[in-house]
């Protein structure tokens, strides 16, 4: 009975069946990347992607070990994390990895318990559940450790009223930039070493109660040259989608290598983030000096109108709009989406971010992997590294 009162309490509802409910998520808390110069990425993500400044912590505010800058758009939270000096563990992480996604913070109701229940079904410990407090709650939060030197953290805010967590100060500035209409995180895609994808999926099947509801193999994700196998983990109620990825073997050198050799290992690949209105949000993003995959060939877009059948008579925007800002479009049973893909936003070839549109399909455009890993590999052959 309790359990059907706090479902209608967060609408907890199950889409996904098997997936099991001893780890209830909310939805994702906040994204916390390690950077090497968190002052200047956070002008970067205001300036360029349209984030507003929300909370701050560092030496103004009695943290002398690290700065943190909070930006947040629609239901999206990032933190950027710099260490303030030589001896932090942070520069092991930035030495290694560059700039990347530590933490994929989950929230929940009790994160005591997500940390009981995740750790007894063999989670790694990261962070013992720890009660922080200030003027305005406080907060509990757990941690484990997942693929590679990222982490999942479990936050409690069921009695904090504060701007974000308790150590942090609300982060006022006089320089605002519009947002450009981001609204939640749709996906956060994992790439793991050679082989270790079914390790993974079994791990957030076990450990996280999540189920795989797709799956990509390296028949259907390859080009000419290269090769990749994908299965995407998913909580109960959907709010959660992990894809994650592993090399295969093609002709050349397969995207996610690159990543593995220049993250030096397992790690995030892209952020996926949702928009109702993807024009203009890529019109934004493109003015503000934000770089995308160079465009799909000609044909692409002769072939969309075949490729969506019946879903194109439901599409409200205009092919040749799309095709101008380079989106692509794929459909499946339930509808269709729209999405591009950013280049790395950092120098070495890893992290990236999608900005994805969905009307109605619940995929992750398949039938675009081919058109985006051709983008890629042009990419690759420019970098050398294909
Ligand atoms: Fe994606």
């Amino acid at each position: 009975m309790a359990q059907e009162i706090k479902s209608v309490e967060y609408g907890l509802e199950k889409i996904f069946e098997g997936a099991q409910d001893f780890l209830p998520l909310l939805g994702t808390d906040y994204v916390e990347l390690y950077v090497g110069n968190a002052k200047q990425s956070a002008h970067y993500y205001k300036t360029a992607f349209g984030f507003q400044s929300l909370a701050y912590k560092g030496l103004e505010t009695g943290s002398r070990e690290e700065v943190s800058y909070v930006l947040q758009q629609g239901k999206i939270r990032l933190v950027l994390t710099t260490p303030l000096n030589s001896r932090n563990p942070i520069n092991d992480h930035l030495r290694k990895h560059g700039d990347g996604v530590k933490v994929i913070a989950l929230w929940v109701e009790d994160a005591r318990s997500a940390f009981a229940e995740t750790t007894k079904r063999g989670a790694k410990p990261y962070l013992e559940p720890v009660v922080e407090k200030d003027e305005f709650g406080e907060v509990v939060r757990s941690g484990i450790h997942t693929y590679g030197d990222t982490v999942h953290i479990f936050v409690e805010r069921k009695n904090y009223k504060g701007v974000f967590l308790p150590g942090y100060v609300e982060w006022k500035s006089d320089y605002n930039p519009s947002p450009i209409g981001l609204k939640y995180i749709d996906h956060m895609v994992g790439n793991v070493g050679w082989g270790e994808m079914n390790i993974w999926v079994k791990w957030y099947e076990q450990v996280m109660g999540f189920v795989n509801f797709l799956s990509f193999d390296d028949k259907q994700i390859h080009t000419e040259y290269s090769a990749l196998m994908s299965k995407v983990m998913a909580n109960g109620n959907g709010r959660i989608k992990f894809p994650i990825n592993e090399p295969a073997h093609g002709k050349k050198k397969s995207q996610i290598e690159e990543y593995l050799d220049f993250y030096e290992g397992p790690g995030c690949q892209h952020i996926a983030v949702a928009t109702d209105d993807i024009i203009e949000t890529v019109r934004q993003l493109k003015a503000r000096g934000v770089e995308f995959l160079p465009p799909p060939p000609k044909a692409y877009y002769e072939d969309v109108p075949k490729r969506l059948g019946e879903h194109m008579k439901k599409m409200k925007e205009d092919l040749k709009v799309l095709e101008e800002l380079s989106i692509l479009v794929d459909a499946d049973e339930e509808g269709y989406l729209l999405q591009i893909f950013t280049k790395p936003v950092q120098d070495r070839p890893t992290l990236f971010f999608e900005i994805i549109q969905r009307m109605g399909a619940k995929g992750f455009g398949a039938g675009n992997f081919k058109a985006l890993f051709e983008s890629i590999e042009r990419e690759q052959m420019r970098r050398g590294t294909l």
